[in-house]
């Protein structure tokens, strides 16, 4: 079964090679083992002697229990280890969507949360935030029906940024009894700081909720992920998990175990570049009447309105091949809204680079 193009990735993928400064990226400047030694003061040279059979296969308890702690309410019953955030999100929406079943996706979002319910035959409606990225609640309402199986949601928003209060959302599905499945791999990086908002599982419980190392703990290269629901959900979960994951690997449990035990540490070194780099952003905005943007809250993108007769598309094709730059156009996000979205959270001497490079672009082309 061949699945429609995921139109980021595909972006992406025939660009990435050429590319002079990557500004598609989403994850904050990866840390390297020698970092997260210098972080944790954990001894990786331990590693060496971890038996690289399979890895406890679904997860070791220290490992679990390290991801319980970002919860409220969550138990060893109601975890389960994922191949990365996008297996996760993967295993979640196979194991809850058949086919005839309505599903609500708020957009824009991450593209698997829509296009893999299509897939497995649901009933798709998108949802758009209104330009201002807020949800528009009454007319949410009015979409989602007694008949809506599941809502499914990114929150901290990819590729907006925001970071929205999930309770209105949670007393919808509750109305009508639909599951809530919020992508939360960027929960944690509220710029605001501590604490972390609440999560959709510690307000529903038929709320699922997806995280990953990638994004919030810089450690996209362990690929690990996981899901955390009630353990009813998880342990159908874990029946389809059977045929796609038989554990993820010894090594990476171990490396994203010590890194969430020290969770607080890393996401203070991850906001501490977020915050540094928000602040080119808005003087790169301030210095460009064309541009402007509703500031994002949270996590590490962000979308970037342009005032040029062009369309989204073209205006990042342009960019690209003028100067280098990789960003990503709104109609990847199925959007025909001029704006092109930017990872932010890499090196600052790079970001600055890129958005001189795009400023010189636009001054002398329009
Ligand atoms: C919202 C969202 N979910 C999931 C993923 C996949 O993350 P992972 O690297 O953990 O597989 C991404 C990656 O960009 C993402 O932005």
């Amino acid at each position: 079964m061949l699945i429609e193009d995921f139109k980021l990735e595909k972006w992406i993928n025939s660009r990435e090679a050429i590319t002079k400064i990557d500004l598609s990226a989403t994850c904050p400047k990866a840390l390297s083992l020698t970092e997260l030694t210098k972080i944790t003061g954990e001894d990786f040279s331990k590693m060496l002697d971890i038996s690289l059979n399979y890895g406890q296969l679904h997860g070791t308890n220290r490992l679990k229990q390290a991801i319980c702690n970002l919860y409220e309410n969550a138990n060893l019953d109601r975890i389960t280890v994922t191949l990365g955030g996008i297996g996760a999100n993967y295993l979640v929406l196979q194991t809850l969507v058949n086919k005839g079943d309505k599903v609500v996706c708020v957009c824009p979002s991450y593209q698997q949360m829509y296009t893999l319910p299509k897939t497995f035959g649901a009933n798709v409606e998108l949802f758009f935030l209104k330009d201002d990225w807020t949800l528009d609640i009454d007319q949410f309402k009015a979409v989602v029906g007694d008949d809506t199986k599941l809502i499914c949601v990114t929150n901290p928003n990819n590729p907006t940024g925001m970071n929205f209060d999930l309770t209105s959302v949670v007393e919808v599905a509750k109305s009508v009894g639909a599951y809530l499945f919020v992508d939360e791999v960027y929960r944690g990086l509220n710029h605001s700081g501590y604490p972390y908002s609440k999560s959709a599982v510690d307000l529903y419980e038929k709320a699922i909720a997806t995280g990953s190392m990638s994004k919030t703990y810089s450690l996209a290269g362990i690929r690990l992920g996981w899901i955390v629901a009630n353990p009813n959900i998880i342990e159908q979960i874990n029946s389809n998990r059977e045929y796609n994951t038989i554990s993820i690997s010894a090594l990476d449990d171990y490396v994203a175990t010590i890194a969430l035990e020290n969770h607080e540490k890393i996401v203070e070194r991850n906001l501490k570049i977020i915050l540094e780099n928000k602040k080119i952003i808005l003087n790169f905005i301030n210095s460009n009447s064309h541009f402007s943007w509703v500031e994002p809250n949270a996590g590490t993108i962000a979308c970037i309105n342009f005032d040029y007769d062009l369309t989204s598309e073209d205006f990042c094709a342009s960019l690209f091949d003028k100067t280098g730059v990789l960003t990503i156009p709104a109609s990847c996000f199925d959007m025909n809204q001029n704006f092109f979205r930017i990872g932010y959270a890499m090196d600052s001497q790079m970001l600055q680079e890129a958005l001189n490079l795009i400023s010189d672009w636009v001054r002398k082309t329009y």
